[in-house]
C-alpha cells in the first residue's frame, strides 16, 4: 500500500487497510458462504447494494462455487461523512424475490439502518430467507437486533473511503482503504 495521503473535496485521508488484508477477509467470508450454500437446490439471489458494494460483490462472486443470480438495488443513507438516518430507495428491486433466498452484499454496516430497511423490504416482498454479508462492520455504532451472518472485518468508528466506499461520490477507486485524517 502506498504510504501517501489523498485529498477528496475538502478532506484528507490517510492509508488504513491494505488490499492484501481485505483480500484475506474476503477469502474467509466467501469460504463461509460457500460452505453454507454448498449443494443448495435453489438458486439464491446475491443482492448487491449499489454503489458501495460493487467491488466487494464482484470479488465475492469470483469466489462463489454455488449457482446464484446477481441482482442490484441502489440505496442511500449517507450525506458527506454522516448517516442521515433515512434510507432512500433510489433504484428499486429488479427481481421477484418471492420464495427466494437472498444474500445481501454490503460494503459497510454502520448504524445498520440500510440493511435493516432492506431486510424488512425483502421479507415484505416474500423472500424465504435473508442473510447479510458485509465486508466491514463498525460494531461500536451498530446496535440493531438483526444478526450479521457474514462479516469480513470489524473497524472502529471512523469515516473511510476506497475499495468502493466514497466521500460524496469520490474515493471509490483503488483496492486499499483510507481513513479520514483529523490531524
Ligand atoms: P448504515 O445505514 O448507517 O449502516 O450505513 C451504511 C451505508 O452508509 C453504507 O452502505 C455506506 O454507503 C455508507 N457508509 C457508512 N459508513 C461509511 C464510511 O465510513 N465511509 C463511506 N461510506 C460509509
Amino acid at each position: 500500500m502506498e504510504n501517501r495521503k489523498i485529498n477528496l473535496w475538502d478532506k484528507t485521508f490517510k492509508p488504513y487497510i491494505p488490499a492484501e488484508k481485505l483480500e484475506k477477509a474476503i477469502d474467509a467470508v466467501a469460504e463461509k458462504v460457500n460452505a453454507d450454500f454448498a449443494n443448495c437446490e435453489d438458486i439464491p439471489i446475491v443482492l448487491c447494494v449499489l454503489n458501495g458494494a460493487i467491488m466487494f460483490t464482484g470479488e465475492l462472486m469470483q469466489r462463489f462455487t454455488f449457482p446464484c443470480e446477481l441482482v442490484s438495488i441502489k440505496l442511500s443513507s449517507y450525506q458527506g461523512t454522516q448517516s442521515t438516518g433515512t434510507v432512500l430507495n433510489i433504484l428499486g428491486l429488479t427481481a421477484d424475490v418471492r420464495g427466494r433466498r437472498v444474500i445481501i452484499c454490503e460494503d459497510i454496516v454502520d448504524t445498520g439502518n440500510t440493511i435493516t430497511a432492506l431486510k424488512e423490504l425483502l421479507v415484505a416482498k416474500g423472500s424465504s430467507d435473508v442473510r447479510i454479508c458485509t465486508m466491514l462492520l463498525k460494531p461500536d455504532v451498530y446496535k440493531k437486533p438483526d444478526k450479521l451472518d457474514y462479516v469480513g472485518m470489524e473497524i472502529p468508528n471512523a469515516f473511510i473511503v476506497g475499495h468502493g466506499l466514497d466521500y460524496n461520490e469520490l474515493g471509490r477507486t483503488g483496492k486499499d482503504i483510507y481513513v479520514i485524517d483529523n490531524d
